[in-house]
């Protein structure tokens, strides 16, 4: 495993959508433990996608840690087939330091996608996985919580909330 660069807005890549991936392979895999191993350095991280990294591939992970269900997501091409409900949250991200914001959410999802074997996989979701899935895959269509966010905070007002 290796650290990665995680990269941070007003990078242009952040913008761009990624693409989805043909054959979950140890290439694959590796780009995921990276991310993993990036995201965990990272303080506070609780999910990360690829174009965090500088990839533009259809890929996140997430692990909420104490605040989950104890399990890591190694997702690969996610999608979001149904959503209901509506939560609001003050939401990081990684590649936005220094900033918190509100963000209205789906209360519950349901993500299908490919798991780091190339499995197909079906996770219903709700609350704060909810959210981090709803984040995450916004990053592969180059969206980011600041536009979505009814509320922008500086860290240093208050420095509770995730990064995802
Ligand atoms: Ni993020």
């Amino acid at each position: 495993m290796a650290l990665r660069q995680i990269r941070e807005v007003g990078d242009e890549l952040l913008r761009k959508k990624s693409r989805p991936v043909e054959v979950v392979d140890d290439k694959i895999r590796q780009l995921m433990d990276d991310m993993y191993e990036t995201m965990k350095h990272a303080d506070d991280g609780v999910g990360i996608a690829a174009p965090q990294v500088g990839v533009l591939k259809r890929v996140i992970v997430i692990d909420l840690g104490e605040e989950g269900d104890g399990r890591v997501y190694k997702l690969v091409n996610p999608q979001i087939i149904k959503q209901k409900g509506e939560q609001v949250c003050r939401e990081g991200c990684l590649s936005v330091p220094g900033v918190t914001g509100d963000v209205v959410r789906p209360k519950e999802v349901v993500v299908e996608a490919l798991d780091e074997n190339g499995k197909k996989v079906k996770i219903k979701a709700t609350d704060l996985l909810a959210i981090c899935l709803s984040h995450e895959i916004d990053h592969l269509d180059g969206v980011l919580f600041i536009d979505k966010a009814t509320k922008i905070y500086d860290s240093d007002e208050d420095s509770e909330g995730d990064n995802d």
